[in-house]
């Protein structure tokens, strides 16, 4: 037996916690698994093949009495729980938009866990609140947009968190003092409207549920053919509703929305905001890191006029699960929209210092600058943005492929690192194409080589290929093809 398995082996001590120097022997048996992820020979099926309660099945009912050893748990993790993972840092997973990681980053999560730091006030961890500062002004203007010392950053869990912030301090911003006296039962208060489009995230609409807004006041506006917020059917959808004697209070425009990567109009739609004195949030959550690359620094064009914007280091940006990049231009808004002091969290330093709990829905916030920061350190921002360049040309080339065989048509433009298309032979109907195609898309995921993910637009079944982990390169999209090819004859 060796050393390392021995102290793996030890049960816990009668009281207090381990020894810690078995997590050197924890830690090493925890990075093989992201090590199988770098080696070609290694590579575990992408998409988790397990059946639904398998893993339930294998899980004792109740909690043991007795403590067990970590090395009999870390066993378990890998006979029970790793089979059950599908690989999102997978070099060919290319579902939905990626939460890719690396080494920087798990470094970062492994020091934010080991420290263990409460970022709620600024007291709890000065360095954790300077650090969440520091970090997102430099994501900011690593994003090509200017004056961050104008605009305040905060770091949430997910894009749907930061939305449901900026939307609350939309609301907050309409001086119609919801925060106080709510809004049921109040004759003074109109119908309150939130813009966006049928391409807009989910997020959106769970955030208007979640403020009391309602799903009916989320208004979808009409796209135009490259999926893009229609300015005339905004400015129409307003004065619509304002002659209903409902109040627009919020535009939500995307740079990068989900189904397609479009990007919405932004400077058009700012213009629209400004005349009409509605906040404007954008939704950058995939692509507002693109601005990283000078080059594609037009995408963002208008962002600086926005009300709010977020965009997601854990979708692009090589950083682990969770982090979210929330910035606005009212500090005092959002604030006002959340901050709520009970005496035990008053402190000596609160009208000089940021005390993030102010800012949000939660009180303990997780340490996630910190993987932020030394991802942005380690491959510095020229690095960053060649990754996230050369994600966008592996696009268009697979793009480029699918233009030339005339059994598969491209279904959207291809801005970034998605690209949208569909298997549609000639004389196909559209209908046999759509069933043609989920079954193309499960029979390749089932295979495990790669994962890709599907999509509907103007109603028909399309499948997406999004490309953004860091450890993907040509031959990993090459092989998405040929995984393709292979079960066209036997599906279509
Ligand atoms: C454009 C856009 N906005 C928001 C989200 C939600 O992101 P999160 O999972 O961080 O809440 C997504 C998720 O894919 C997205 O594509």
């Amino acid at each position: 037996m060796t050393s390392t398995q021995r102290v793996l082996d030890e049960l816990a001590p009668p009281s207090g916690d381990f020894d810690i120097d078995v997590l050197d022997a924890g830690v090493d048996r925890v990075l093989a698994l992201f090590r199988r992820l770098h080696d070609e020979g290694a590579l575990p099926p992408v998409l988790s093949q397990v059946p639904p309660g398998a893993i339930t099945a294998q899980l004792a009912a109740t909690a043991p009495a007795a403590g067990e050893s970590l090395a009999t748990i870390l066993a378990d993790v890998e006979r029970i729980i790793v089979p059950g993972i599908t690989h999102w840092h997978h070099p060919s997973f290319f579902a939905y938009f990626a939460n890719s990681s690396s080494v920087p980053s798990l470094l970062g999560e492994l020091l934010t866990s080991g420290l263990n730091a409460n970022a709620m006030l600024w007291v709890t961890s000065p360095a954790a609140t300077e650090l969440e500062q520091r970090v997102l002004e430099w994501l900011w203007t690593a994003m090509g947009l200017p004056d961050a010392a104008s605009w305040f950053g905060i770091i949430t869990d997910t894009a749907s968190m930061s939305t449901l912030l900026a939307i609350a301090a939309a609301r907050e911003a309409t001086g119609l003092d919801i925060r106080q006296r709510g809004m049921a039962g109040r004759q003074d208060l109109p119908v309150l409207r939130v813009y966006c489009t049928e391409h807009t995230h989910s997020s959106v609409a769970k955030a208007c549920i979640t403020l009391g807004l309602g799903s009916d006041n989320v208004v979808r506006i009409a796209v135009d053919e490259a999926y893009r917020m229609r300015i005339d059917a905004l400015e129409a959808a307003m004065a619509a509703d304002r002659a209903a004697g409902m109040r627009p209070i919020a535009v939500v425009a995307t740079v990068g929305t989900t189904s397609t990567s479009s990007i919405d109009p932004i400077p058009l739609v700012a213009d629209v905001c400004a005349r009409e004195q509605v906040w404007l949030h954008v939704d950058a959550a995939y692509a507002g890191v693109m601005g990283i690359a000078p080059e594609y620094r037009w995408v963002l064009d208008g962002v600086d006029r926005a009300d709010s914007v977020v965009t997601n280091p854990h979708k692009w940006l090589f950083t682990t699960m969770d982090c979210s990049a929330l910035w606005t231009r009212h500090q005092d808004v959002l604030r006002n929209a959340f901050s709520l002091v009970a005496e035990y969290l008053v402190t000596a330093r609160d009208s000089q210092v940021v005390n993030y709990m102010d800012y949000g829905v939660q009180l303990g916030r997780r340490f996630r600058a910190l993987k932020l920061w030394m991802v942005m350190r380690a491959f510095g921002t020229d690095g960053l943005a060649a990754r996230l360049r050369d994600h966008c040309a592996m696009a268009r080339e697979f793009a480029a492929r699918v233009e030339s065989d005339p059994s598969w048509t491209l279904s959207a433009p291809v801005p970034f690192s998605l690209v949208c298309f569909r298997y549609a032979p000639p004389g196909v109907s559209d209908a046999d194409a759509d069933a043609a195609n989920a079954s193309l898309l499960s029979a390749v995921n089932a295979a495990g080589r790669v994962y890709l993910s599907h999509t509907r637009l103007d109603g028909r079944y399309v499948l997406r290929l999004a490309i953004g982990n860091i450890l993907t390169t040509r031959a990993h999209v090459d092989l998405a093809w040929s995984e393709l090819q292979r079960v066209v004859p036997r599906t279509a």
